[in-house]
């Protein structure tokens, strides 16, 4: 099994960005977390982060065949994107939205996503475990459906 983790803007500057909300882990150890748990289950990972909405289109539209899934940190784009929707919608690959940050708890802009209803599941607020909560329950979506 192989899955993609695609990361969006700002989140590069994980570790030092905001860290009362953010906390304090760097992006490359949460990647590094998310490998170790990824080669327990013999899945292969694929990641990526760009601060680009283009290259962010670019990489899911090259998920399709190539992937079995993927967990999708679209950060603000996640609050604003129709073209990473309409990619999601054309693409048609399982993924789960993750977020460090409970979304629905902060600004009123960020309460609503444009992902969410296409996803196989939302994780939101747990800090990096997020990422680990979300890749559990997408492996196990995809086991399920007998990928
Ligand atoms: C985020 C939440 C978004 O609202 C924000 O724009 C981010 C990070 C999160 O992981 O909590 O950049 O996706």
């Amino acid at each position: 099994m192989k899955i993609a983790v695609i990361n969006g803007p700002n989140l590069n500057l994980l570790g030092t960005r905001e860290p009362h909300i953010y906390g304090r882990t760097a992006l490359a150890e949460i990647e590094r977390l998310v490998r170790a748990r990824a080669a327990e289950r013999d899945v292969q990972v694929a990641w990526s982060q760009t601060n680009h909405e283009g290259e962010f289109v670019e990489l899911i539209q090259g998920l399709a065949g190539t992937v079995d899934g993927a967990l999708i940190n679209a950060a603000a784009f996640t609050h604003t994107s129709l073209a990473v929707r309409d990619t999601l919608l054309a693409v048609r690959i399982p993924f789960v939205e993750v977020h460090l940050s409970n979304i629905f708890a902060r600004e009123q802009d960020r309460r609503h996503s444009l992902l969410a209803d296409l996803a196989v599941g939302v994780v939101a607020g747990f800090g990096p475990r997020s990422y680990l909560l979300g890749f559990d329950a997408l492996v196990a979506h995809l086991v399920d459906r007998g990928g």
